[in-house]
């Protein structure tokens, strides 16, 4: 049994999921042989880092990240923090030598991604980038049909992730509306998860072409509360948004497969709206992620009176689940956004105890903010077509 002890930034909506789904891997999953110990918290404030904390039962707070990524009881850093603090937070854990678990986007630009995977390369630490969608049951099924042909060669894919929680015109601005902080709105914060859906099924994206918008120009400054929970009084001054609040992209694969990918945080009634398909010469497979646990096929190879689009439950088919779950070999067990967290965690402490390469590292995360980038330059352009990885 190993032991890694683990120092986490931030103290807001994911850093949550983080200190659940390390918990829960290591309780759920023997196979990952590892306790894992939420050592430290820091934030901003004391107070703030104190009180979770407290209520998460870590046994240090701090109001420095750099002590914590400093502290020699700390093994890993976690970087739950708004996406500026990731380059600075990552390069220093880095430097130090310690495995860091990044949330998404990498980066505020693909020259700050490429320094991260650049530098962990040559420091030899591992590292992770939260896509928690790439351990979806539905995701990882497909992956598995996709390679072994069901759906011939894959020719189109088709994506978008939309959120309702900004088409609130009084939810207060944050740092996810100032570029700053957050870099592009809906796309870099909604739009890279399903660029890391569409890199990882059907390959690198050489080429984009967008339009963004953004449909509430300025919000109030908040009162009270924090991220999606946010108050504003009827009296607070106003903060210009300085993002897209959706984005629409049509995109290229190196394949010659062709696509588009598209991110929204103002659809009214979406609360996890990642609905994608992907189009192949011998069929077609689907997931609407509001209902998680179902992927969608249709094969032509099926005999004409059986034809037609089949529903199969995702779950205990793929790796790890029935482990720590459900222990059938097919799915209707059920799946939600928290358990996807916690297989996503699974998958990357066993992937610590091994020497290989994880898929899911700053690398993948650099070719990601890679095509973020080319989307958002060629919204900016008005449209115009942009070579991914072209300078900005
Ligand atoms: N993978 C996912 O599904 C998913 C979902 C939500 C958010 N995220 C990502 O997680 C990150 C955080 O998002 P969130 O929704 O938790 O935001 P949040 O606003 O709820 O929390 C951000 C936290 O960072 C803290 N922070 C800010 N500056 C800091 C500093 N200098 N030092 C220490 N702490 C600091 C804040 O005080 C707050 O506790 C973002 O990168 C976001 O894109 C990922």
């Amino acid at each position: 049994m190993t032991t890694l002890r683990i120092g986490i930034v931030g103290t807001g909506f994911i850093a949550r999921t983080h200190v659940d789904a390390f918990r829960r891997a290591c309780l759920l999953f023997p196979e990952v042989a590892t306790e894992a110990v939420v050592e430290m918290v820091a934030d901003v404030e004391l107070d703030t880092a104190r009180s979770f904390a407290a209520r998460m039962a870590i046994p240090r707070a701090s109001d420095d990240w750099r002590a914590l990524v400093a502290d020699p009881q700390v093994d890993l850093v976690d970087i739950a923090t708004p996406n500026n603090l990731h380059f600075p937070i990552a390069m220093a854990a880095i430097a130090a030598g310690k495995a860091v678990y990044c949330e998404k986007p990498l980066a505020l630009s693909t020259a700050e991604a490429a320094q991260m995977a650049d530098a962990a390369a040559a420091r030899g630490v591992p590292t992770f980038v939260a896509f928690n969608n790439l351990f979806a049951p539905s995701t990882q099924l497909a992956a598995t049909l996709i390679r072994r042909g069901d759906i011939g060669t894959p020719v189109q894919f088709i994506g978008s992730f939309d959120q309702g929680f900004y088409s609130d015109p009084d939810l207060p601005a944050s740092w996810r509306t100032r570029a700053g902080e957050a870099g592009s709105g809906a796309l870099g914060d909604l739009g890279s998860h399903v660029v890391s859906i569409a890199q990882h099924l059907l390959g690198p994206i050489t080429a984009a072409a967008a339009f963004d918008a953004t449909i509430f120009p300025s919000r109030p400054l908040p009162a009270s509360g924090a991220g999606y929970g946010a108050k504003a009084t009827d009296a607070a001054a106003r903060q210009p948004v300085e993002n897209d609040d959706l984005v629409q992209a049509l995109v290229r694969f190196d394949s010659g497969a062709m696509g588009s990918i598209g991110a929204s945080r103002v659809v009214a009634g979406r609360v996890f709206g990642i609905n994608w398909e992907v189009r192949g010469t011998e069929g077609t497979l689907y997931v609407e992620n509001e209902r998680a646990n179902e992927l969608h096929v249709f094969r032509m190879r099926d005999a004409g009176d059986d034809r037609g689009f089949k529903t199969i439950l995702c779950g205990s088919q793929v790796d790890g689940f029935r482990e720590g779950f459900f222990g059938f070999d097919y799915g209707g067990g059920g799946i939600g956004y928290f358990d996807v967290k916690v297989l996503e965690v699974r998958a990357m402490l066993l992937a610590l105890r091994k020497p290989e390469r994880w898929f899911c590292d700053f690398a993948f995360g650099r070719d990601n903010q890679a095509v973020v980038d080319a989307i958002a330059a060629s919204a900016r352009a008005g449209g115009v077509l942009q070579r991914v990885g072209a300078a900005p």
